[in-house]
Order: structure tokens, then sequence, then C-alpha cells
């Protein structure tokens, strides 16, 4: 259906016009100050795992944030955890531990921008994805998430989510943990709390967006939103616009939205801190055979910040 509505696009000469008007917004990356987000294999280590028989989980829960411990050894992890060694029941064999980017950001009065370039390295074929090649996936919190204030995408990964270890034949995917009646160490299942507690929990901010670029070389990136909440699921229409190059093995792709993209969008407002973090499926890959980030916090304009995200 992707493949065909692309075809469709392109078929209408649309595709052509709209790169154009997003090429025509975009930055010009070159002076914008940019800064290394490394991304790791985390295999199958889960928001349950983290908090029970990781050996930070009793500093964890006391207070002391993923990054503040992890930032700076995420090579390593990556390595152990991609060959099978930890926390990996199906490691695939030859795949890259991590993957190192350089992350930018800037907005203009309409819309924010982040830039990630980036090498995936010599990929193995996972064969899970027939349709891309790469996704490249940014999850924001408008603060209202404190699990992912805390631990970014780890607010949502959990040990029954599929290929999980708790998950069984479940093809259950992301979810925050206050959705679920009852969170035990292999999950929350699919028992929700009561529909007006629910309800509640979205009004107060408790969802998740993010933002994706689904790529394959040479062909134009297709851009793909949603929101995380009892479960991922996309957003139509889709507010995000997504250009990528590859060129000499390095990945360049840029995603934006209005800063205001109305309901469902978190707001994008000056001094507000926001946080970030990052995922790459490399190699034909799906769901958790991703490489992510830990947490970023993030801020428009002025204030202290990982990304103070300036005005052009
Ligand atoms: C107090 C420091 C601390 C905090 C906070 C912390 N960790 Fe850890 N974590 C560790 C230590 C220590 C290890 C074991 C690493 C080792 O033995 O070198 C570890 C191991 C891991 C591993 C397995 C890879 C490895 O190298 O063993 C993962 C994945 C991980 N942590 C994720 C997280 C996540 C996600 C969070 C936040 C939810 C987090 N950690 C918070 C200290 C911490």
């Amino acid at each position: 259906m992707k493949l065909s509505t692309k075809t469709m696009t392109a078929a209408l000469g649309i595709a052509g016009a709209m790169s154009f008007s997003a090429a025509m917004a975009a930055p010009n990356w070159s002076g914008v100050p940019a800064k290394d987000v490394q991304l790791f294999y985390p295999g199958q280590s889960s928001w349950e795992w983290v908090l029970t028989d990781h050996p930070g989980a009793e500093k964890f829960r006391a207070g002391k944030d993923c990054a503040a411990c992890h930032i700076g050894d995420e090579k390593n992890m990556g390595a152990l955890l991609v060959s099978g060694k930890k926390n990996e029941a199906a490691p695939i064999p030859g795949k890259p531990g991590s993957i190192d980017a350089k992350v930018q950001f800037e907005h203009d009065a309409q819309n924010m921008y982040v830039h990630l370039e980036f090498s995936e390295g010599s990929q193995p074929n996972s064969k899970m994805d027939s349709a891309y090649d790469t996704k490249v996936t940014m999850m924001l919190d408008g603060g209202g998430v404190p699990e992912a204030n805390r631990a970014g995408c780890w607010g949502a990964c959990h040990d029954d989510s599929a290929g999980m270890p708790s998950a069984g034949n479940s093809d259950r995917t992301m979810y925050l943990p206050k959705t679920r009646a009852h969170l035990t160490r292999q999950g929350g299942g699919d028992a929700l709390v009561p529909a007006d507690a629910l309800a509640k929990l979205k009004a107060d901010g408790y969802s998740l967006e993010y933002w994706q670029a689904r790529l394959n070389p040479g062909s134009p990136a297709t851009a793909e939103n949603g929101v995380i909440f009892d479960k991922l699921a996309a957003t139509k229409p889709t507010a995000v616009t997504a250009e990528a190059t590859y060129k000499d093995g390095v990945w360049s792709v840029t995603l934006s939205r209005k800063l205001d993209a109305g309901v469902g969008f978190v707001p994008l407002v000056a001094g507000k801190r926001y946080t970030v973090a990052f995922a790459i499926h490399a190699g034909h890959t799906a769901k958790r055979f991703h490489y992510v980030s830990f947490e970023r916090s993030l801020i428009l304009d002025q204030g202290n910040a990982d990304f103070v995200v300036e005005k052009k």
C-alpha cells in the first residue's frame, strides 16, 4: 500500500513539487551547532528489566536518570548487547553494535527541524522490513510523561512488547506504563486502567509523539508520525515532513513539522522543556531490532538543555 501511494504520487508529479517546497524551507545546516548522539543496540533490555534486575536499578529508582550514568558508554553497551551475550535471545550475526549520529536542531517562525547525519556501517540484511532499508525516528515528550523525562524511549519499552522476553506470541506494541491496570516484572499485559482514568492521563499530556523518516537509498524519504499511549499508533494526516540523501555511505536526514501542528501534537513553544530520544532501524530491521539513544533535553530559543534550538 505504501509503495502504491508512492508510485501514484510520483506519477502525478506531486512528489517533486513537495520536495521542492520542503527544500526551500529547510535550514542550511552548516552553521548550526551540532551534538554527537550515540545510538546503541539495546537488545531486550526492557523498562521492567532496568527497574529490577539491572545493576543501576536501585539508583535509577532513587532518582538518577539513565543518561547520567550511561552517556559515553553506548559503544561498549551496544557491542555487548548485539553479541547475544546479554539480554538478547536472537542476535543478528555481523550486526554493528552502535551508530554515531551528528544531530542538529533549528526552528523558524513556523517549523522545527531536526537533522541527523550518520553512517550505519556495514549492516547485514535482516529481511524483517521488505519496504524500507532504514528508518529514523525521533521520540518527543512534551513534559507530561515522567518515565520518558527520565528514561527516554524506555518509558514505552516493555517486557511483553512484541519480541521481548515476556511477549509470547503477542504483537503488542510499545505503551506507557500508567495506561495499564497492573504492571509486573513481565510487563503490563492488555488490561488497561478504566476509561475515565485513561482520558485523564491523555488530557494531562501523558503521551509521546514520534516523527519518522522511512528511507531507501536513492528514493525520496517517506514521513510518518504517531503517538504512543496505550499503544503505538500512526497519526493521520501526517504533519511531519522528511527529506533525506544518501551519499558515500552517509545518511543525511531532516524531519520537521509545524510548531503548532494542532490537536494530538505536542505544541512547541519557547522556554518549555522537552525530552527527545532517537532510534535508527538499519539493515531492513523492524520493531525492537533498532539502535536507540538515551534521553536528551530540548528547549527552544534559550535555557539550559542538551539541545537549545535556535531560531534562524
Ligand atoms: C546508577 C547508574 C545507572 C543508572 C541510573 C542506570 N544504569 Fe544502566 N547500568 C548501570 C551499570 C553499572 C550497568 C552494568 C554495566 C557494566 O557492568 O559495565 C548497567 C547496564 C545497563 C545495560 C546493559 C548493558 C551493559 O553494558 O551491561 C542497559 C541496557 C542499561 N544499563 C540501560 C539503562 C537504562 C535504560 C537506564 C535508565 C532507565 C539505566 N540503565 C540507568 C548503571 C546505571
